[in-house]
């Protein structure tokens, strides 16, 4: 089928664009797992701009598949309410490497779990080519009282991608999403 040629291509696209970025050495899924927040995101796409003010820290968990695949469900503070969202991330050929396909955007996006230390934090970044290529950077933490080197950490990666300086934010923690707490 034509489509399948089109996402090997965009794969080898990004494996070129992205081979200097490793991930966690010896990254271990199943310490991975559970819940975390996502205290920060940077992200520069034009259609986000208006999005930004209403950012908030979502909660999700990580569900480890016997295959090495994971489960997200994320909790999304939303103007219509709480949104849990479930995403499926299939294990890429480098533990820490994970891929989707966006039902919504037709292609395949790839995330690579940078740095984490399991217990506390972990920078993800996440990565598509769609006209141009975009990339995020998010922080994600075990609770949402996270330590200055943390962000600082995250700051400095996201900066080290090229993302611009007012699209590394730290938003506040959502209230009431989920809505009957944890
Ligand atoms: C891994 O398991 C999930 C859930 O059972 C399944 O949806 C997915 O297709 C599997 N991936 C591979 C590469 O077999
Ligand atoms: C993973 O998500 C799929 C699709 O939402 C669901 O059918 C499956 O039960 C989930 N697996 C686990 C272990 O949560
Ligand atoms: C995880 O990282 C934090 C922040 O850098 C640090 O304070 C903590 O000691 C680390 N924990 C482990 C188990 O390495």
């Amino acid at each position: 089928m034509g489509s399948t040629g089109v996402a090997v291509v965009m794969v080898t696209v990004m494996m070129i664009v992205h081979a200097d970025i490793k991930p966690q050495k010896d990254f271990n899924l199943q310490r991975f797992g559970g819940r975390w927040y996502r205290v920060g995101l940077a992200y520069d796409s034009p259609s986000f701009l208006p999005l930004r003010p209403l950012l908030t820290a979502s909660m999700g968990i990580v569900t480890p598949l016997p295959n090495g695949s994971v489960n997200l469900t994320m909790w999304e503070q939303t103007p219509v309410g709480c949104l849990t969202k479930m995403y499926h991330y299939e294990a890429g050929s480098v533990p820490g490497q994970f891929s989707y396909f966006s039902l919504r955007h037709n292609i395949v996006k790839d995330i690579t779990v940078v740095d984490t230390n399991y217990t506390e934090y972990a920078i993800v970044l996440k990565n598509k080519v769609f006209n141009r290529e975009y990339t995020q950077v998010a922080l994600y933490a075990r609770s949402l009282k996270v330590k200055n080197e943390v962000y600082q950490k995250y700051k400095a990666f996201a900066l080290s991608r090229h993302l611009p300086r007012d699209s590394i934010m730290t938003p506040p923690p959502a209230e009431n999403c989920p809505v009957n707490g944890h």
